[in-house]
């Protein structure tokens, strides 16, 4: 799961506030049909849109009435009530305004009181701006005291020669690895800055890293050509990034010097970035929203849904299979003290609590998914949660306690050495609740395409006997959203040396449950492991 910049707009805009959205054309982000109080503004009318999108394949039945066509006057003369808008979004619109000094203007002018701009930029980096420079403010201004209503030569000729492509696309996301191209041409840039006549030829006029575009706009402010400020900024997820204003803004700007070397550190990277450190301040009255926005985006799953909160998409508050582990244990767990390895967002830890445990320490690596649990922690009031940041296989070396019960679930399969977990799991508990992906020949036979992300086996000598580990590569797959291991190259175990090492460990009692033998990543069960001592 990743932010979902629209659905933030979506939230932050509400049903019951007005606003425009401009360039809205076959992917309106509020539309009218949907209960938005939107007004829709674009350069021709719907019908011209439906016609120019009709031959790329795109679903022109998403284009709504265009409520007004941008002739550059004052928006606020297309509000009937006089008191401004609420928002106006204007996702990948920016950088094909002829002047968009002048468009900052208009709409600071055309926002209630509190109003709210949003908008979606594209990085350069990600798309086939690659191969140009980020814009300046001067050349912004330059169009500004032109009055341009056209794209001037520059403009023209550096789209049209310096286009790019990577891998054979014209945009692309954080990671992508394909060889870049030039789309354009010389001859074509000088074609098309030199035609004549004065039809609109649109462009991308604008070319912006999210530093570069943060500089430009701190800038203006400064000047005082627009006194728009910086509400919520993130950096770039996929190809775009997303940027909040509004004339109330009382957030620091950001120090000049900073924001255009990491402009320059950017240009110099493909990477996203981290978020420069900027103190945030949340002017809203406090939320439990406002705690999950805090780390908007790197959500992966969702708060149970009487709670109204827009998190991430999996369901793991409630999840059978920790009920159905707490079904097994009966009156073992009620009143115990559990250990919990990798709970990600604390989903499970909740899920444990509501069962009747005493108590859970929950060993979490993942220093991102650490501070998600501790959101969780406090939104869902879990008093008797105590999550702890580190490498749970060191806990696990050190650790002394006798635990009641052991929730590993979802990790085995991320060590690089399982075995030595199981080992130091069978250390420390007589009660050990595991869900893991396995290899398993008669549920993944050879052949089966899920196979190929498994390299060569490697055979152990444990306990006396050969075991199989089968190295699985995480391979270009890390995001913010990654809820794996720490090592590049993880174990999986044989489904039968993994029943067969828990017997060796003194589990004589186990059970297995949940069995998925066509899981999309590979066969995955519960096993429920209990030492009985005699
Ligand atoms: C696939 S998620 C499982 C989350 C949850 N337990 C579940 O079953 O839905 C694996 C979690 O284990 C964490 N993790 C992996 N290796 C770890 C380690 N050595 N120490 C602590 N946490 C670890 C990851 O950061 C991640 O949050």
């Amino acid at each position: 799961m990743t932010v979902d910049f629209r659905q933030i707009i979506r939230i932050a805009a509400g049903k019951h506030s007005r606003g425009i959205e401009f360039g809205a054309s076959y992917a309106p982000i509020l539309p009218k049909s949907d209960g938005y109080q939107t007004l829709v503004i674009d350069h021709a009318d719907a019908e011209t849109l439906r016609a120019k999108y009709r031959p790329h394949g795109v679903d022109v039945s998403r284009i709504e009435e265009v409520d007004a066509i941008d002739d550059g006057g004052e928006l606020l003369a297309l509000d009937p009530t006089g008191q401004g808008f609420d928002f106006i979004v204007a996702s990948h619109v920016f950088e094909h305004l002829t002047d968009p000094i002048h468009f900052l203007q208009r709409c600071e002018r055309a926002l209630s009181p509190g109003g709210r701009i949003f908008l979606l930029v594209p990085d350069r980096r990600f798309t086939f701006d690659y191969l140009r420079p980020c814009s300046s403010l001067g050349q912004m201004l330059a169009a500004y005291f032109s009055g341009d209503t056209r794209h001037n030569a520059a403009s023209m000729y550096d789209h049209y020669a310096s286009n790019a492509m990577r891998g054979g696309v014209q945009v692309w996301t954080q990671g992508s690895t394909g060889d870049f191209a030039f789309a354009g041409t010389p001859s074509e840039g000088y074609r098309l800055a030199t035609r004549p006549g004065s039809d609109y030829v649109d462009c991308h006029a604008w070319v912006f890293t999210p530093s570069s575009f943060r500089l430009i706009m701190a800038d203006l402010r400064a000047i005082g050509l627009v006194g728009l400020g910086e509400e919520r900024f993130y950096p770039s997820i996929g190809c775009e990034f997303f940027v909040e204003l509004s004339s109330a803004s009382a957030n620091p700007v950001q120090d000049r010097l900073t924001l255009a070397l990491a402009a320059l550190a950017e240009s110099a990277t493909e990477d996203s970035g981290q978020p420069i450190a900027v103190p945030h301040y949340i002017r809203t009255a406090p939320s439990n929203q406002n705690a999950v926005d805090a780390l908007a985006g790197q959500w992966v799953g969702a708060f149970p849904a009487e709670l109204d909160l827009q998190a991430g998409a999996a369901h793991l508050h409630g999840d059978l299979r920790i009920q159905w582990l707490a079904e097994q244990l009966g009156d073992r767990l009620p009143g115990q003290h559990v250990l919990e390895l990798g709970p990600l967002e604390g989903a499970h830890t909740a899920t444990l609590l509501a069962a009747g445990a005493r108590s859970v320490l929950a060993i979490e690596a993942n220093r991102d998914a650490f501070l998600r649990c501790l959101i969780t922690k406090e939104v869902l009031g879990l008093r008797d949660a105590s999550f702890r940041l580190g490498d749970f296989m060191v806990f696990l070396e050190q650790d002394a306690n006798d635990w009641p019960l052991i929730v590993a679930s979802g990790v085995l399969y991320h060590m690089v050495d399982p075995l030595r977990t199981l080992e130091l799991l069978a250390k420390r508990t007589d009660r050990l609740y595991l869900w893991t992906h396995v290899v398993d020949e008669a549920a993944m036979p050879v052949g089966d395409p899920r196979r190929a992300h498994l390299a060569a086996p490697e055979r152990r000598n444990w306990l006396g006997r050969d075991v199989t580990l089968h190295p699985r590569p995480y391979g270009d797959v890390k995001s913010s959203t990654f809820c794996g291991g720490m090592d590049a190259v993880p174990r999986w175990m044989d489904k039968h040396d993994l029943l067969w090492a828990l017997g060796q460990l003194g589990f004589n009692n186990v059970i297995v449950a949940h069995e998925a033998p066509d899981d999309q990543h590979g066969p995955a069960l519960s096993i429920l492991a209990r030492r009985t001592r005699a």
